[in-house]
């Protein structure tokens, strides 16, 4: 098969984790004889810096002309303590989410026996947790109505959902939620919020349709705490897009750390794939990011393009990185392997160098040799 994909590199370690997915893309083209074809566009403060603009058109233009788009990350500390910017990093990905009307994004928490030592849930409340988190991505507060008053001491987010923006996620949703283990839990806050009366109201009318799905309604202050006293009660949860991007963050402790998880963002036309870790200025150019966030990304990517066993590939290699502990720093701050080590890794595994059943040992030997 040959794929046309827009690689949206970012800023901080953006590029470094993204260059590792493109390498493993590459592994599995070679493997199972596809053709993957990248076109680099600009996004984020890189972006500003040299056009100034967040998001060019050019690069709007690059992903409508893609098969998918593999994004990196945006945002860059220069912005984070300027309130007065009228340009910001992050206004990318939410530009582009927005224009390639990017409504869901499902964001799955995995969780890795090898990495339980770094989840502070006690262990016998871990045992079969998994869960996948369909985030509202194009409405809400984050683009209603901004307002600073002329004094500047006053100002607006306005929130609001159309009935049409609740349905097509919910949709979708309850899709996944049919192939997994039927039960949905819409989180929202209905005893205080409109449009959270409003997600309740539809998201009801829809489960008529879908009546093997087991519903239930949580507030999403409760949801932030049964999300870690009880995860195991969860299997898909239903969202708008503000609170999904709360409890996400909260929900990857669960997984052991924000840089093994991975997502996808889809609507009508072109998907976006991306970790949902972000910049991590501290680290950029150190080559310690944890890649897997991006590579189970470009894995969620080949799973959109129908390619399952080259999917599943990349999490075989991904479990056996894990497993032979050949990861990162964020997983083991003493005996770490650099990002780009385990990219290379994961090559060698993909392409069949290195056999799975290869004992940690013989790679240290072969490490001294490759580094
Ligand atoms: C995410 C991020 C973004 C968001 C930021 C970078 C705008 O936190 O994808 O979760 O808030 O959506
Ligand atoms: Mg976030």
């Amino acid at each position: 098969m040959k794929k046309k994909i827009a690689i949206l590199n970012g800023d901080g370690v953006g590029p470094e984790v993204t260059k590792q997915s493109v390498r493993v893309l590459n592994a599995i083209a070679e493997r199972f004889g596809h053709s993957f074809h990248y076109t680099e566009a600009l996004i984020g403060a890189e972006a500003i810096d040299k056009t100034g603009t967040a998001l060019p058109s050019e690069t709007i233009d690059i992903c409508l002309d893609s098969d998918a788009v593999l994004f990196g990350a945006v945002g860059h500390p220069k912005y984070d303590n300027d309130p007065n910017a009228k340009v910001r990093p992050e206004q990318g990905i939410l530009g582009i989410r927005k224009a390639l009307q990017l409504f869901a994004n499902i964001r799955p928490i995995t969780v890795y026996p090898t990495l339980q030592h770094l989840c502070p849930i006690k262990p016998k409340n871990m045992e079969g947790v998994d869960i996948v988190i369909f985030r509202e991505l194009t409405g809400g507060i984050y683009f209603g109505k901004k307002e600073t008053s002329a004094d500047g001491n006053s100002a607006i987010d306005e929130c609001s959902y159309t009935r049409e923006e609740i349905e097509r996620i919910t949709h979708k949703a309850f899709q996944y939620a049919k192939q997994r283990r039927n039960k949905l839990t819409l989180v929202d806050k209905a005893n205080v919020l409109e449009t959270s009366r409003l997600w309740r109201k539809v998201v009801q009318e829809i489960a008529q349709q879908y009546t093997g799905v087991a519903v239930n309604y949580m507030f999403v202050d409760n949801a932030a705490m049964q999300i870690i006293l009880n995860p195991k009660q969860f299997d898909v949860i239903l969202t708008e897009n503000m609170f999904g991007d709360i409890i996400s963050d909260e929900a990857s402790v669960l997984s052991g750390s924000l840089g093994l998880l991975p997502s996808a963002s889809v609507g009508n036309k072109t998907a976006l794939f991306e970790p949902i870790h972000g910049s991590y200025p501290q680290a950029t150019g150190k080559d310690i990011a944890n890649p897997l966030g991006s590579i189970l990304s470009s894995a969620m990517m080949l799973d959109y393009f129908g390619m399952k066993e080259e999917a599943e590939t990349i999490r075989e290699a991904v479990n056996w990185t894990l497993e032979n502990s050949f990861v990162t720093k964020d997983i083991d701050p003493v005996n770490f392997y650099f990002t780009s080590t385990i990219g290379e890794l994961l090559c060698d595994y993909i392409s069949g160098k290195i056999p799975g059943s290869i004992k940690k040992e013989n790679i240290e030997l072969r490490k001294s040799t490759i580094i």
